[in-house]
């Protein structure tokens, strides 16, 4: 089967966040099981790009609205990742370090899918499926059915996976000429709540939607930032399939990021000496559990309940507890983290900012990892901390719901259910009593590193979607 997976980021190229992970992950394990896969995404200023080779296979113009951009599609040549990597460079729109937050991200995005679909319905062989992720690739869909100029790409199945219904790309009738030439009789499946609305556009017109596990499947049929009667109406074209993490790249017996190796025969001193490193790193003492959390400091991850559960939690277990945060987000939120560094020297840290390497060393040296979202569609965090032996706390929702069940039931973490400073608190001082029980807690750890998430098997799910939508007679 020929797969084109179309998305706004991919790792190792350029990440924000889990949706860069699942990009650069599951094609490689299509690829594995003989299909033949190609990653398409925006050619961005990323370290990546500067260090690694390129071969310019196609050059083109291309038109939104009244404007034109030139447009090169990039081929990484040095088969390093496991699939074809294809990037569009759009020098206008993406030659910049920020992979979001501009004031034309729309223009942007529009272009890249515009450009992306110029190439494909240009190339020799048609593919038989384009996977489109969340509302950059949206509009894929639609155009790919309506579009006139990609008449030949109408019989192409399309399927759009989401990891975040919560961004959904509106934008107003007055760039509706930005989509190349359709039918208007079709306009309708552009529109919600009097506006355009890319991830809803890729949901109504998509052959299939995923989401990245079960039960986000569910919450969005409840709640979906005003697109819940949406997916009420396509429920029988959902599925919702849980990630795997590439376990290649998060093994804590070969992870070259961490300080010292180890595997599940070897954790409990593997685990010590890089709990000693980090410790050293951020002044914290490693006598003591460590608690960290890692990720984007937002509502929807619960980052604004994290200075204050942290203030708490130090607090009334008398300093007992160490705490680190890697992260950045909203500036409230890392101002009050940055302040509790003044009240808690020795047994508090937090490093604002993103750094891959850290969170390696942050996963194999901690004990416990904090996931209090409000929002989670399905989490990698909480995997690839099983996979090195520290234990998830988290609130139960979506993905997190899926993957970790409270200890308390024979199972591999620490569960709470509202997104509370009170509950974080509560479970942490569950934790410290369960770090106390050292065989209890070793054979929690075990049970987590155990457990296989790999991509192997999830892979497969996506594969029997794509074969059940090609053969669908229904175009
Ligand atoms: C988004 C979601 C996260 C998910 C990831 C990968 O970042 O917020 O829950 O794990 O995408 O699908």
């Amino acid at each position: 089967m020929e797969i084109f997976h179309i998305s706004a980021e991919c790792y190792p190229m350029a990440k924000v966040g889990g949706l860069a992970d699942v990009v650069g992950a599951l094609p490689k394990y299509q690829n594995k099981a003989g299909h033949k896969v190609r990653v398409v995404i925006p050619c961005y200023d990323t370290k990546f790009r500067s260090v690694n080779e390129f071969e310019r296979v196609h050059f083109d113009t291309l038109n939104l609205g009244n404007f034109e951009f030139p447009f090169s599609i990039l081929k990484e040549t040095t088969d390093q990742l496991g699939y074809e990597l294809y990037l569009i460079e759009i020098k206008e729109l993406f030659d910049r370090p920020n992979i979001y937050g501009y004031e034309d991200d729309i223009e942007r995005f529009l272009s890249f899918q515009i450009a992306a679909l110029d190439w494909i319905s240009g190339l020799e062989n048609v593919p038989d499926i384009i996977n489109c992720h969340d509302h950059h690739t949206g509009v894929i869909p639609f155009m790919t059915k309506y579009c006139y100029k990609y008449e030949n790409l109408k019989a192409v199945r399309t399927v759009i996976t989401i990891h975040n219904g919560l961004y959904q790309g509106w934008f107003g009738f007055d760039k509706l000429h930005y989509i190349p030439e359709f039918n208007l009789i079709h306009a309708g499946f552009l529109e919600w709540n009097n506006s355009l609305n890319s991830l809803a556009v890729g949901v109504k017109c998509a052959h299939a939607v995923t989401t990245v596990s079960p039960s986000y499947l569910n919450e969005i049929n409840i709640s979906a930032n005003g697109l819940e009667s949406l997916f009420n109406s396509v429920r029988k074209k959902s599925k919702g399939i849980l990630n795997g993490i590439d376990i290649e790249i998060w093994n804590p017996f070969k992870d070259e990021m961490i300080n010292e190796n180890y595997s599940v025969e070897s954790f409990e001193i593997g685990k010590q000496k890089n709990k000693e490193k980090l410790c050293e790193q951020f002044d914290l003492d490693s006598s003591k559990p460590l608690f960290s959390f890692i990720g984007r400091l937002f509502e929807e991850k619960g980052g604004d309940l994290l200075p204050l559960s942290a203030a708490l939690s130090l607090s009334n277990n008398f300093e007992n507890i160490n705490i680190l945060i890697l992260g950045s987000g909203k500036s409230d939120i890392e101002f009050q983290l940055e302040q509790l560094k003044n009240d808690y020297s020795g047994k508090y840290n937090v490093y604002i900012g993103y750094n891959e390497e850290l969170a390696h060393l942050i996963y194999a040296g901690s004990d416990f990892i904090l996931m209090p979202s409000r929002v989670e569609p399905c989490g990698l965090n909480q995997m690839y901390a099983l996979r090195y032996g520290t234990i998830p706390i988290v609130r139960r929702t979506g993905g997190l719901r899926d993957t970790i069940i409270d200890f308390g039931d024979a199972g591999n973490g620490i569960c709470h259910d509202q997104a509370s400073v009170d509950d974080i608190c509560y479970s942490i001082n569950r934790a410290v009593k369960l770090y106390a029980d050292k065989e209890n807690l070793n054979k929690i750890i075990i049970r987590g590193m155990n457990a296989d998430h790999s991509w192997e098997k999830v892979c497969e799910e996506y594969i029997e979607i794509y074969n059940l939508i090609i053969q669908k007679d229904e175009v």
